[in-house]
């Protein structure tokens, strides 16, 4: 099948979060436009359901391929968790999701095979992470620990507060004393914590940011598909939201590092 690598990708989220991806994309990819989806209506999707995810994710990654993008990366580690194959059996494009990027990531980072995992309680319990670890290295020893809090303490812009260090240093006691080596911030959310959870962690674990893995399996892949654009003429942003689109652009700016602009309101 032949794609046109002039198309933007197609990146989406449970909310904001997924901008950490962007942002990633933004700076190993410049040239590359993106079209991104984030289902602040509905956030979060941490919570939630397998069906309920898995029917809004199928809404949202219809809503892009009607956009006409080349690749579909799927952001959200919780979405990713429960719904890719959902993703995948209904995209004529192909389809990146994080677990993958995250976990291949930690196998090329760790030397003990020892790994931790944090994401949100659905993507703990989907047990995502653990699967894509032990398909490539089954004798990996993976300790996965749900970190309800993290998400609600990075909105409200708590990246360096006393409360979200002690937060921090109650989930990843049993996750520390496992000796893990690596730790995988398996959540749009947590790359905004990493000084703080490096600091918890210590110099001795490596944090996989799940953002950056991301965008370099990207780049990877549309060099394999001969994909990247030709276009050397500043990239296109779009952004398309459920709901609130102020506070979208607020939050977002602080996730993008950016201003930013182009935001669309979706009503479905
Ligand atoms: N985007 C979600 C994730 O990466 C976090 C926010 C939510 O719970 O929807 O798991």
């Amino acid at each position: 099948m032949h794609f046109n690598p002039n198309s933007p990708i197609g990146v989406f989220d449970s909310g904001v979060g997924g901008l950490t991806v962007v942002r990633a994309l933004m700076e190993r990819l410049p040239f590359e436009s993106i079209q991104y989806f984030g289902d602040t209506a509905r956030v979060p999707y941490g919570v939630k359901s397998v069906e309920t995810i898995a029917h809004y994710t199928t809404q949202i990654a219809q809503y892009l391929l009607e956009r006409e993008v080349k690749l579909l990366i799927i952001a959200c580690n919780t979405m990713a968790s429960v719904s890719a194959q959902v993703v995948r059996d209904l995209s004529p494009v192909p389809v990146l999701d994080v677990i993958e990027a995250g976990a291949l990531s930690a196998l090329a980072a760790t030397e003990t095979r020892r790994i931790g995992v944090i994401g949100t309680p659905t993507t703990i319990n989907s047990n995502a992470y653990a699967r894509a670890i032990h398909e490539v290295e089954p004798d990996a020893r993976v300790v996965s620990q749900a970190c309800a809090l993290f998400v609600p303490l990075v909105e409200e812009g708590w990246l360096d507060h006393p409360v979200t260090r002690l937060t921090a240093q109650e989930y990843l006691k049993p996750v520390l004393a496992e000796k893990v080596d690596t730790l995988v911030l398996g959540c749009t959310h947590y790359p905004l914590l990493k000084p703080l959870l490096a600091d918890v962690a210590g110099p001795q674990t490596t944090l996989v940011d799940s953002a950056e893995a991301m965008a370099e399996r990207t780049a990877a892949l549309l060099t394999d598909l001969d994909l990247h654009t030709p276009s050397r003429t500043p990239a296109d942003y779009h952004f398309h939201v459920t709901d609130v689109p102020l506070r979208f652009q607020t939050i977002g700016e602080r996730f993008l590092g950016r201003s930013l602009n182009n935001v669309h309101v979706v009503k479905w």
